[in-house]
């Protein structure tokens, strides 16, 4: 029988000791076949040094700080131990007999002297890097983008500043910033605490009820990206993302001009139904009547990249899922149910908010 097996991500067949033996090769299977064996365990960790969501595969200046200072750790770290582990099998190899002159200096230099020199160097390097890590904006206080994000159950209000800090608009669920340039973000929460992470631009930093705390990032790779909560928050909070576009400086400053042009709708028959069932309540959409600043603005809604804050891919489907039941998909969501609707009326407002752009 053949016992090929596919090693997960590896995709590497390996093959059992049973077929290994019968093929008469017993003798050499742990020594050729452990290596291989173990390689399943380790896939999966090198797979999430890549990707969208990875603080290994930086596309920002600050988690590029944060990798090397991670690599440079670990690589000091595998350093030291395996020089441990060789002095270990050394030990218990060689039966010497130390003289107790000779016993006192090892634990004075290897255990003593080597750990205090190694951490000191560690940390001095690590205080070092720091104010690379989390930069204050030093520029002109005019020329800076600012962004205030605050954190709701369980979403992201996304609001672009203006230079007099007024709010020029506002969106969610989605962070647009230009490459190359420093964004400051104003993190806020109306009530319980969250963290705001983008793994792949920076640390993570918490928004506070009753605090405006400050993050600056720069994305230096264009590209998209996501973003999660990083503080427990309710029982929706792995089910909070958002998706982050680094967009080349022109193609922001474009986007940002269309935005604040009230874009309307053609689709006036959805947009009626809309307004009907009462959704304005508590959603805007611009250059219409809904004016509702309770759930998410809803602008442009076709082009974001998914339903209820990373949870679903965007498609009418799930939008109407959403709708009819916003609690199924996402516990304790603040959206009311809308499950009495005729499923016709569903679809057809699930169409309309497809439709947006
Ligand atoms: Cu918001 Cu966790």
């Amino acid at each position: 029988m053949d016992d090929d097996r596919l090693t997960g991500p590896c995709r590497r067949p390996i093959r059992s000791k049973r077929s290994l033996g019968q093929q008469g090769i017993k003798g050499s299977y742990c020594r050729s076949v452990r290596p291989i064996a173990s390689a399943p365990f380790f896939c999966p960790l090198l797979v999430s040094c890549s990707g969208i969501q990875s603080a290994l595969d930086p596309a920002g200046r600050e988690a590029a700080h944060v990798a090397t200072l991670f690599f440079t750790m670990l690589i000091g770290g595998a350093v030291i131990w395996l020089a441990v582990v060789g002095l270990l099998f050394y030990a218990a190899r060689k039966r010497r007999v130390h003289s107790e002159k000779g016993a006192g200096q090892l634990i004075l230099w290897g255990g003593a002297i080597f750990p205090t020199v190694v951490l000191a160097a560690l940390l001095a390097y690590a205080v070092w890097l720091m104010p690379n890590i989390r930069p204050w904006f030093q520029g002109e206080a005019g020329s800076v983008r600012r962004i205030e994000v605050t954190g709701e159950q369980f979403w992201w209000r996304v609001r672009y500043l203006r230079q007099d800090g007024t709010v020029a608009f506002e969106t969610a669920n989605e962070v647009r910033i230009p490459v190359g340039e420093r964004v400051i973000f104003s993190l806020k929460s109306p009530d319980v605490i969250h963290s705001f992470w983008i793994p792949v631009l920076g640390g993570k930093m918490d928004m506070i009820p009753g605090r405006d705390n400050q993050l600056t990032l720069m994305a230096e790779k264009s590209g998209t990206y996501r973003g999660v909560c990083a503080e427990f928050c309710g029982s929706s909070h792995a089910l909070m993302a958002f998706t982050v576009l680094a967009m080349e400086a022109q193609d922001f400053e474009n986007w940002m001009a269309a935005r604040q042009v009230a874009s309307g709708t053609e689709d006036m028959d959805g947009l009626a139904l809309f307004l009907k069932q009462g959704c304005d309540g508590c959603h805007a959409i611009s250059g219409t009547e809904a004016r509702g600043t309770i759930g998410p603005d809803l602008t442009a809604f076709g082009e974001r990249g998914s339903v209820a804050a990373g949870t679903l891919e965007n498609v009418e489907e799930h939008i109407a899922r959403f709708i009819r039941d916003p609690g199924a998909i996402k516990p304790e969501a603040r959206m009311p149910h809308f499950s009495m609707l005729p499923d016709a009326e569903i679809d057809r407002i699930a169409a309309y908010l497809k439709g947006l752009r």
